[in-house]
């Protein structure tokens, strides 16, 4: 998400808040069908066009590996329950660092998922501070009851430049977390 002053909330699924002059949101995803019915880059333009949002919301088909967006580009990026659907933890770890690399010094990420909880790991050796998990409670029950999700959020310092995968010594030494 792109924006001087956007924020995000967590209900039943995620908000981003596009009330600011100057909010715009980009959306990646490989749009696969066997993670959820129905899905597809149009069904999501249908749903920014209903939510009064289509000038202000871009799409890319895009693996959340290997995002073609430049590094530093993003105020916040948000997950909701799309890592933990690359099966390998090695292709999960990527995305992580992915989602890290893409945005500004200073900028915030929040992902919920279902092993939210293990990427605080990754997130520190990609040189994040402030990374904390919480559990969300019954706003994110997903079909049982009792089945709900924990947040992961973090911030990539001001100061510090992203941190490549194998310099976790260095980063762990600087994480605040
Ligand atoms: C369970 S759905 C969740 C959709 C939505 N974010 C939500 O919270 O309801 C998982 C989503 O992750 C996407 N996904 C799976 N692997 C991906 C990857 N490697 N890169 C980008 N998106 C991926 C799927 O296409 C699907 O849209």
């Amino acid at each position: 998400m792109r924006t001087s002053a956007s924020r995000e909330k967590v209900g039943r699924r995620y908000e981003l808040d596009l009330t600011q002059p100057d909010g715009r949101a980009v959306g990646a995803d490989v749009w696969r069908r066997r993670d959820q019915s129905g899905n597809s880059r149009a069904a999501a333009e249908r749903n920014a066009v209903a939510e009064g949002v289509a000038g202000r919301v871009e799409l890319a088909d895009a693996d959340a590996r290997d995002l073609p967006f430049a590094s530093g580009s993003f105020d916040v990026v948000v997950s909701s329950l799309a890592i933990s659907n690359i099966r390998e933890a090695g292709g999960r770890a990527q995305a992580l660092r992915e989602a890290v690399r893409v945005l500004r010094p200073g900028g915030r990420l929040r992902i919920v998922d279902e092993g939210a909880d293990r990427y605080a790991v990754v997130l520190r050796e990609a040189g994040c501070t402030g990374v904390a998990v919480r559990q969300l409670g019954w706003r994110t029950w997903y079909g049982l009851p009792g089945h709900h999700f924990p947040l992961v959020a973090a911030a990539r310092p001001a100061a510090q430049p992203y941190l490549p995968f194998g310099a976790a010594a260095a980063a762990g030494a600087r994480c605040a977390a």
